[in-house]
């Protein structure tokens, strides 16, 4: 499997940064990393650490003004593109079909090839604007999950929060992961 990972300039970058590391661990996959201007500025901010320090997850890391590297092709054939966290600007374009970035031309290609396309929005709260962008691409094939963790696994910290939306991420691209609590009998009794 051969997926694109775009970590946008939205709170909650650890999700985009978690789900990387555990791409990169998957045997048989190949994860390439492209990270917007503020998505650089907000993993210096929430996480303090260099944005750099994240290429060594990834198999290629490519700069989101570089539009003429590979994903902004049909020819690239990534199986999914994934945008974790994903800004509601970034969204919004691709919404309506902006491509003037490697990232919003990647999932503008990915809409067109028919391809799988998911994002992790993270805004509070949804305006119309944002509810009518989202139903528009969720017409289009595009699986929106929002970055709001279920406690019924009763989270002890953070990391279980970020596992829960990183775990439905792998789920909803068909890999196998237990690093949720998923609802099942244990957890009910
Ligand atoms: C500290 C900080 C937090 C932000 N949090 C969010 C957020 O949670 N959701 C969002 O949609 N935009 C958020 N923004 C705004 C985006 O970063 C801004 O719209 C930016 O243009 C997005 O660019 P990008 O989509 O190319 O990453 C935040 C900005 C800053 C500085």
């Amino acid at each position: 499997m051969k997926i694109l990972l775009a970590i946008t300039g939205a709170s909650g970058v650890i999700y985009g940064v978690k789900l990387l590391k555990k791409l990169n661990e998957i045997e048989d996959l190949t994860v390439d990393l492209v990270i917007s201007e503020s998505g650089k500025e907000l993993i210096e901010l929430e996480l303090e650490i260099d944005h750099k320090e994240l290429s060594k997850h990834a198999h290629i890391t490519f700069e989101p003004d570089d539009l003429r590297a590979p994903p902004s092709s049909g020819s690239s054939l990534y199986d999914y593109m994934l945008i974790v966290p994903c800004s509601i600007s970034t969204l919004s374009k691709i919404a309506t079909g902006s491509a003037d970035n490697l990232i919003t031309r990647a999932a503008s290609v990915m809409l067109k090839e028919r391809r799988g396309l998911l994002m992790v929005p993270r805004e509070t709260p949804l305006s119309t604007i944002h509810l009518e962008n989202m139903a528009r691409l969720s017409s289009e094939g595009c699986i929106i999950l929002p970055a709001s963790p279920a406690f019924y696994g009763k989270p002890k910290d953070i990391e279980e929060l970020v596992d829960f939306i990183v775990g439905k991420t792998l789920d909803s691209i068909g890999i196998d992961n237990d690093i949720y609590t998923r609802w099942t009998e244990d957890v009910i009794r």
